[in-house]
């Protein structure tokens, strides 16, 4: 069997972990500091603030900017789940902008055709470790005060026009759960350039805390560990050793399928790092998923439908499924189409990748996939 994705981690990491244990510092201290530095560093952004995952990243970062009940906050419908409820988790309300067809980022064409005057931030996503197109949607916002969160949860170390995604908008989110392509086991964190920010960011993570007993913010428990960022200072170390493999490992599938399948597209702004390797099967995706499967090659088929499609967003109004359900009355977003991000959940079939993947197991994906692509 050759899975989907898997976290890859060695000796190095056991014995940081271990060293942590011994030392009996355990929650957050100065190896969560140590990490944040050096991710800031890497990423190339002022400050960083290491929480508990993605999830945490995306929706401190929201409040830290200021989003909150009342405002609208924009996301591409072809996304994981929490690009979305972050922003209902911040008492916002989501407004779902298609997709392009051929990157599965943010449609700049649609947010134009959407943002109002309620809009406060848009979250780009690097969807599969391929940037979203910074600038046009920069071009779109203009002059008006609505905030870049980047949501580079799938795009540790990736490029737009040589730039380190993350470092560009008002605040970037990465999650560090393990398939991504580093990993603090769960995790997450923010990065900015904004002082303000990075205050608020820093107290909200940990019950609004600015010194010992002393809230000053509704905030939460979303502190890393010390065992997390043990992990995450050691794979740091090796992001971009990982990702010229992921990248080694899309080029060989690339070659090898094209013709058969539709490969990734690639934009001339991106240097992609490759968290999934999607293709699209325009006639039986189902067909092939499953012939695969049977192969013992993990593949896996697009995220199920748009994102505003998911049962709870019909029920945001509902106290059964939404506590936040007062912000939410009359609202039902299951109506909204967005072709693209539809055509993408019937056709995207993602094949196995990850840093540790052998050469024997690539080549095996490659022989089984063509064969069943031929035979569609
Ligand atoms: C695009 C995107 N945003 C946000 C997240 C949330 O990250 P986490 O699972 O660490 O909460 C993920 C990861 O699963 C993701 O893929």
């Amino acid at each position: 069997m050759i899975p989907i994705a898997r976290p890859c981690l060695g000796e190095d990491e056991i014995r940081e972990v271990r060293r942590v244990l011994e030392s009996g510092m355990i929650a957050q201290g100065e190896l969560v500091r140590k990490f944040e530095e050096e991710f800031a560093s890497y990423v190339g952004s002022k400050y960083a603030i290491a929480v508990s995952s993605g999830t945490a990243a995306l929706h401190v970062a929201l409040i830290s900017l200021g989003v909150g009940p009342r405002d609208e906050v924009a996301v591409p419908s072809y996304t994981f789940y929490s690009t979305a409820s972050s922003v209902i988790l911040s008492g916002a309300r989501p407004v779902f902008i298609d997709v392009d067809i051929r990157t599965g980022t943010m449609d700049p064409r649609d947010l134009a055709s959407k943002i109002n005057e309620r809009v406060r931030a848009v979250i780009p996503v690097h969807i599969h470790g391929h940037p979203a197109d910074l600038d046009s949607i920069r071009e779109v916002i203009g002059e008006k005060e609505i905030y870049v969160l980047e949501d580079s949860a799938q795009a540790h170390g990736a490029l737009y026009k040589g730039s380190k995604v993350g470092s560009l908008g008002e605040a970037g989110a990465f999650s560090f759960y393990p398939t991504k392509n580093m990993t603090t086991g769960e995790g997450g964190i923010i990065t900015t350039d904004d002082e303000y920010v990075y205050e608020r960011a820093r107290a909200i993570r940990d019950q609004g805390q600015v010194s010992k007993y002393e809230h000053y913010y509704i905030g939460f428990n979303y502190r890393m560990t010390e065992i997390n960022a043990a992990i995450g200072i050691v794979q740091l170390r090796k992001l971009d050793k990982f990702n010229a493999r992921r990248k080694e490992i899309a080029s060989i599938y690339t070659q090898e399928l094209s013709g058969l399948v539709d490969t990734p597209f690639v934009a001339e702004w991106a240097d992609p790092v490759w968290h999934l390797y999607p293709v699209r099967v325009r006639e039986k995706r189902d067909e092939a998923v499953n012939r695969l499967r049977e192969l013992g090659i993990l593949a896996r088929p697009a995220y199920p439908m748009p994102l505003q499609k998911q049962p709870v967003m019909s029920k945001l109004a509902n106290r059964e499924y939404n506590y936040l359900h007062v912000l939410f009355e009359g609202l039902d977003y299951s109506e909204i189409e967005t072709p693209n991000a539809e055509k993408l959940t019937k056709e995207l079939l993602y094949l196995p990748i990850y840093s540790c993947m052998k050469d024997e197991e690539v080549e095996e994906v490659v022989e089984k996939a063509r064969n069943v692509f031929k035979s569609l």
